[in-house]
């Protein structure tokens, strides 16, 4: 029996999922979202994959025994490790990852340099290596494609108090080496978004990329596929929970979550 009125498990290393979640929202509003923030263990881009895959499996095993109908990884670098491992092992339930959306950025066919913003650990993984070769090769020689790995970044954006001028003084020393060079930037990681315009701003106004609307719409594809759309009249609802052991957190990802973009 199709599970319709099961939610949707929604995940990442902590509050840049939020970017996502919003974007499922907005396309899937008769859902319910349950959005897991694995801040007690933030930042997983200076983790090791065994480390990251042994996380990711704890909360995919948590929301399935909740009775999740389907899981959303909200983080490009737990997409990165753990993905592909998951789906083998969950080969029944709908598990959608998210990644650098370079494709968009290079089926454009307009940008001449290209620079992916990620953490170090996704743009170490094969994953990464071979979407950017594939996009090298349909692309000949017309298009530079940089990857600028930002450590420290999505941590940084976890502290929240975006305001501060702590952050745009590291966004401006992480950037630097391309300012004025870029004209599309991709933002792959789901904390970005949160300062996108001040990258965009700092880098000189290249046009942005990110993966989060893709994503969405490809969820509602596989839900739809599967005849697992939820055929409630109501909006759905959205539940927050994290492993952060400062209370105050929730807190901040409802914030967050109701920031505009
Ligand atoms: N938000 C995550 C991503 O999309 C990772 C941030 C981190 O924990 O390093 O990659």
């Amino acid at each position: 029996m199709s599970n319709r009125q099961g939610f949707i498990g929604v995940f990442d290393s902590g509050l840049g999922g939020i970017s996502v979640l919003k974007k499922l929202v907005s396309q899937l509003p008769h859902e319910d979202f349950f959005y897991f923030g694995d801040t007690g263990h933030n930042p997983y881009g200076a983790r090791s994959a065994d480390d990251i895959f042994d996380l990711s499996k704890a909360i995919v095993d948590n929301m399935v025994c909740k009775g999740a109908k389907a899981v959303v990884i909200a983080c490009n670098t737990a997409t990165a490790v753990a993905a592909h491992k998951l789906r083998t092992m969950y080969p029944q339930l709908p598990l959608i990852g998210i990644e650098p959306a370079l494709k968009q950025a290079c089926d454009a066919h307009i940008y001449k340099h290209i620079l992916v913003l990620a953490t170090p650990v996704t743009l170490r993984m094969e994953k990464f290596h071979q979407l950017r070769d594939r996009m090298c090769a349909c692309n000949s020689a017309n298009v530079k494609i940089s990857a600028l790995a930002c450590d420290g970044l999505a941590h940084r954006i976890e502290q929240g108090n975006l305001d501060a001028p702590d952050l745009d003084n590291d966004l401006r020393t992480i950037l630097a080496p391309y300012i004025g060079s870029v004209d599309a930037v991709v933002l792959g990681c789901t904390h970005y978004p949160f300062v996108k315009d001040r990258i965009v701003s700092i880098l000189g106004n290249p046009v942005c990329f990110d993966g989060a609307a893709g994503v969405a719409h490809h969820v509602r594809d596989v839900l739809q596929d599967r005849d697992l759309l939820n055929d409630q009249i109501e909006r759905g609802c959205v539940t927050f929970a994290t492993s952060a052991h400062d209370a105050h957190q929730l807190d901040l990802y409802e914030q967050f979550y109701h920031l505009p973009q």
